[in-house]
Parts: structure tokens; C-alpha cells; sequence
């Protein structure tokens, strides 16, 4: 393998070294690939991609997502940025479609979880950092899924969860506008399967702030339910905290990862540029271990 990675911590997390030139040839795509889902996260420093590499190391890893699933105010689709390479900004200026929305990043999510089919990966590159805060912070539900005890695993192998859009929005915006939680609630509704299992074979939690209710639970027991996995899924052992430097891409597998932004100033101008890989695959419930006779 031409490149070298250490681990940034033993669950979750790798630190990448290799030259641009060999990122952007794209003849490391599969391992780079491979080692993505085993560790969740990868992190190179010293990068500096612009728009149009950051798109060349995304194709190089999967389908570079052009359009989007969020609309505008007026119900327009949204685009995913410019061909493919989305500011993520909380400035209206640089991203006047887009600010309205990512307030929501500063809580534990997955990416799209109103997909029938996630998004499979992000690469984010920062443009520009804030002063203070604006780390990224990283959750593997790999890891916390592997930890559960057989029987809950097996029992949570079993629920489905909806996903809405104004569950992940409105602890984020508690002072939001009738108007605008409207237009949350007016978002699709999607339900998933809460244990994912992967096409790779590993198995994670189906898990993010827009995770709204266990289907056919009653609500104070889904609500507990989801709330002690979210604090299992996030303890310390499952968590990388990035900080940024100018020239650093992170690539993170959005379908095993819950990730957030850590609190920054609004008026900061912590702008970053990213790439979406469209999903690959539904999330699918594990396959029931077929019952034996005594
Ligand atoms: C995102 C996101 C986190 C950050 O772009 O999807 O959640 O640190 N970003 O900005
Ligand atoms: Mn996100």
C-alpha cells in the first residue's frame, strides 16, 4: 500500500499520510475505500485542496452528488453546491440557501437520514477556520453497536425509527418561528431500520438527533430508548474531536459515523467546502437469526 495511517484513537479515526498527486490519481481509491469504513474517519493534513480537486479525490471514491434532497423556502429544490462542492457556511452571503439549515450541525447527526438511501460519505476541507471552537467531533455507531449486550442487539435488530426533519432541527432552535417549524414539519418523514446492516458486513446504529420515534413503542419508552443510545453512542471511547488547520480534508463514512460541529461564533466566517458521495445502499435490518427447535 503506498500510504501509511496511524490510529487517532483505538475505535474510531486514522490519520492519513500521502501526497496530493497520489490521492488525486485515484489508484489508492479502493484501499483508501477500505480503510474509510474500517476506522470511520480519515484525516489528511497538509492538503490543500481547491474545488477542483476536492471533486477529482470524490469521484475517485464514489458518485459525486450533484443535486440535493433539501428544498428552499419556496420548495425548490436545492442544489448541492456548485457541481458538486457545497460551502458550508452559517454566513447568508456565501451560502444563502443552505444557513438556514445548518444551525442543525452543532447536535449529533448522520447526513440525510431522510434518504430512503444516506448519503455514503462526505470529504470537508476547511477555507476558513474560527477564532475559537468549530472543532468537528466524530461518533462511531459501528463501535457502540459492537459493545451492546447480544440480547439488546438482538432486540434492537428488530425496531424501526422515523427520521424527521423538525426532531433534528427544533432542539437546535427552540426560538424558531411558527413559519419556519412549519416548514420542518411539512419535510418527509423517513423510516429506517435502527440497526444497519452493512453490505461489508459490519453492523451500526441508525442513529441522529432526527431520530423522532421507535415505531409502535409508546412514546415516553421510545423517547428513553433513544436517548440512553444516544448517550451510549457518544461516550468519550467512541468519539473523535478534530481540530482544524488550514490545508487539512477529513472523509468521514456518514453511514456508520454520527458527527457535529463543536459551538463557534455565528459571525466567525468558518467556512468549509465539501463533496457528498451519494449512498450505496438501503439501511437494512439484520438478518433474524433463524429459530431452532429445543
Ligand atoms: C455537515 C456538518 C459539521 C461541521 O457539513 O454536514 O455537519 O463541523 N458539518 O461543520
Ligand atoms: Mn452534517
Amino acid at each position: 500500500m503506498a500510504f501509511t495511517s496511524t490510529p487517532l484513537t483505538p475505535r474510531i479515526g486514522s490519520e492519513v499520510r500521502l501526497d496530493k498527486a497520489a490521492l488525486l490519481g485515484g489508484a489508492l481509491a479502493s484501499d483508501i475505500r477500505e480503510l474509510l469504513v474500517s476506522r470511520g474517519v480519515l484525516v489528511f493534513r497538509g492538503l490543500h485542496l481547491d474545488d477542483e480537486e476536492l471533486r477529482t479525490a470524490a469521484r475517485s471514491l464514489g458518485d459525486l452528488r450533484i443535486g440535493s434532497a433539501k428544498r428552499a423556502a419556496d420548495g425548490k429544490v436545492l442544489k448541492e453546491g456548485e457541481e458538486g462542492v457545497l460551502k458550508v457556511s452559517l454566513d447568508p452571503e456565501v451560502n444563502p440557501e443552505y444557513a438556514r439549515y445548518l444551525f442543525g450541525n452543532l447536535l449529533w447527526h448522520m447526513d440525510g437520514t431522510y434518504e430512503q438511501v444516506p448519503p455514503f460519505a462526505t470529504l470537508f476541507t476547511p477555507y476558513c477556520l474560527s477564532q475559537e471552537g468549530g472543532d468537528t467531533m466524530f461518533a462511531s455507531t459501528y463501535a457502540a453497536y459492537e459493545d451492546l449486550p447480544a440480547e439488546e442487539r438482538e432486540r434492537l435488530g428488530t425496531l424501526r425509527v422515523v427520521h424527521t426533519m423538525q426532531a433534528a432541527l427544533f432542539p437546535a432552535k427552540r426560538d424558531c418561528t411558527p413559519e419556519e417549524f412549519a416548514m420542518w414539519s411539512s419535510y418527509p418523514q423517513r423510516s429506517h431500520p435502527l440497526v444497519w446492516q452493512h453490505k461489508s458486513g459490519r453492523k451500526s446504529l441508525v442513529l441522529s438527533t432526527s431520530a423522532a420515534w421507535v415505531e409502535g413503542m409508546h412514546p415516553a419508552e421510545s423517547h428513553d430508548l433513544l436517548q440512553r443510545l444516544m448517550a451510549h453512542a457518544t461516550q468519550e471511547k467512541y468519539t473523535y474531536r478534530h481540530q482544524w488547520q488550514l490545508g487539512d480534508l477529513a472523509i468521514w463514512d456518514n453511514t456508520g459515523m454520527m458527527h457535529r460541529a463543536m459551538p463557534f461564533e455565528a459571525a466567525s466566517k468558518r467556512e468549509f467546502h465539501r463533496c457528498t458521495l451519494n449512498g450505496e445502499e438501503a439501511v437494512t435490518a439484520p438478518e433474524r437469526a433463524v429459530e431452532t427447535a429445543a
